[in-house]
């Protein structure tokens, strides 16, 4: 049986990837840092499964890192914890530098220090390409990141390619482009609108504030993007591949999609604020997954209008049940 050991098990992708790896009979090790409210509602329902083992620690404790690693020796490693929310690292850059830049240093350490023969995975990102013009995106394309989040991103992906090439290990970085599911984060743009829209719809709230809504994103569906992350620790050599649905899309499309779905009046709900700005936006992603496909048989099976009608469905779903 193998053993892999994540971390960010309880975000999106954690609980998502959690699922995959049990049902490919892999013993999970899952590390969660303390929080003082429970945050475990997206992996509570692996709780019982004998195989998935949840563990304390944090991307700052180098010597916790260490231990885990010791005492778990996995074969696979994923990365996925981050502050990841993008205005966010605006107003915390020492912060989301200090978790996304040197603590994927700090893991790097323990891994090879502990369990060098392990493969390792780490969560980049499409908002490593900032504002650079030129798309679509692929694994060549110049990095030029518009935030602290995307800044101290960059400094990982390097990180891992330079550990790859100077001590041999096997370590692949995903470039993921945006991925969303019914389990995303609350206050990423696709959910903070289908739960409004759900909201909404069940006469519980009346007004949806949001920021830039000309700014497109490629946007996927977690569950499939989990896949490629295992696919790539499955391939002999190591390296880094772009994971995107090759189709770009505006906030304002989401957000028509949705509320025509929901057969609601956008003019009559939506409203733009000011705060929701970014000091620097990104304005337009677009991946191209072709090296994803050809090498491993990646491909995304959702797309964007199936992604937007499941996440309103399972929102309203959710919000029924919230409120009885
Ligand atoms: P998410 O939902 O925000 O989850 C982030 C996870 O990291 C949470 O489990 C969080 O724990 C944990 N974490 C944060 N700081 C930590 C620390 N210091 N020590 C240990 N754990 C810590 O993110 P996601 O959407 O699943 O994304 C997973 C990874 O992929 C992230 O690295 C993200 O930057 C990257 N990524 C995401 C996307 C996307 O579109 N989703 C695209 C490209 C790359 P708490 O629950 O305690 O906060
Ligand atoms: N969050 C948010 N809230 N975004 C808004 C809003 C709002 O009210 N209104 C407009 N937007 C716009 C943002 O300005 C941005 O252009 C776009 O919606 C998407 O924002 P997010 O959903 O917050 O995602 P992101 O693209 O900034 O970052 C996500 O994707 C990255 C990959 O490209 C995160 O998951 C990152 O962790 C990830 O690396």
């Amino acid at each position: 049986m193998k053993t892999a050991f994540i971390t960010g098990i309880t975000g999106q992708d954690g609980s998502y990837l959690a699922e995959l790896l049990l049902l490919k009979g892999y013993k999970v090790v899952a590390m969660k840092r303390r929080t003082s409210l429970i945050s475990t509602d997206r992996v509570n329902h692996l709780m019982d499964n004998k195989n998935f083992h949840m563990v304390y620690g944090n991307l700052n404790d180098s010597g916790c890192l260490h231990r885990l690693l010791i005492e778990h020796k996995p074969d696979e490693i994923y990365n996925l914890a981050a502050q990841s929310h993008v205005r966010v690292s605006f107003e915390t850059p020492e912060e989301t530098t200090e978790f996304v830049a040197m603590g994927t240093l700090r893991l790097l350490e323990a891994f090879r220090n502990t369990c060098p023969k392990a493969r390792f995975y780490q969560a980049s990102s499409s908002e490593m390409f900032g504002d650079n013009p030129e798309h679509p995106q692929r694994e060549t394309t110049r990095l030029t990141p518009a935030s602290p989040y995307a800044c101290a991103k960059v400094y990982a992906h390097n990180l891992c390619r330079n550990y790859r090439e100077s001590y041999g290990l096997h370590i692949s970085s995903g470039i993921l482009f945006n991925h969303e599911s019914p389990r995303r984060g609350e206050t990423f743009v696709t959910r903070k609108i289908t739960l409004a829209a759900a909201r909404i719809k069940l006469g519980l709230q009346d007004k949806l504030y949001l920021g830039n809504l000309d700014a497109k994103r490629d946007w996927g569906f977690a569950g499939d993007y989990v896949a490629a992350m295992w696919m790539m620790l499955q391939q002999d050599t190591p390296d880094d591949y772009v994971v995107a649905t090759g189709e770009t899309h505006s906030v304002k499309e989401f957000l028509d999609a949705v509320f025509e779905h929901a057969e609601l009046d956008v003019n009559e709900h939506v409203e733009i604020s000011e705060r929701l700005f970014r000091p620097h936006e990104v304005p337009l992603l677009l991946g191209d997954p072709s090296k994803a496909e050809q090498a491993m048989g990646w491909k995304p099976k959702v797309k964007f209008s199936g992604l937007a009608k499941m996440m309103y469905e399972a929102d309203l779903e959710f919000v029924r049940k919230e409120s009885v």
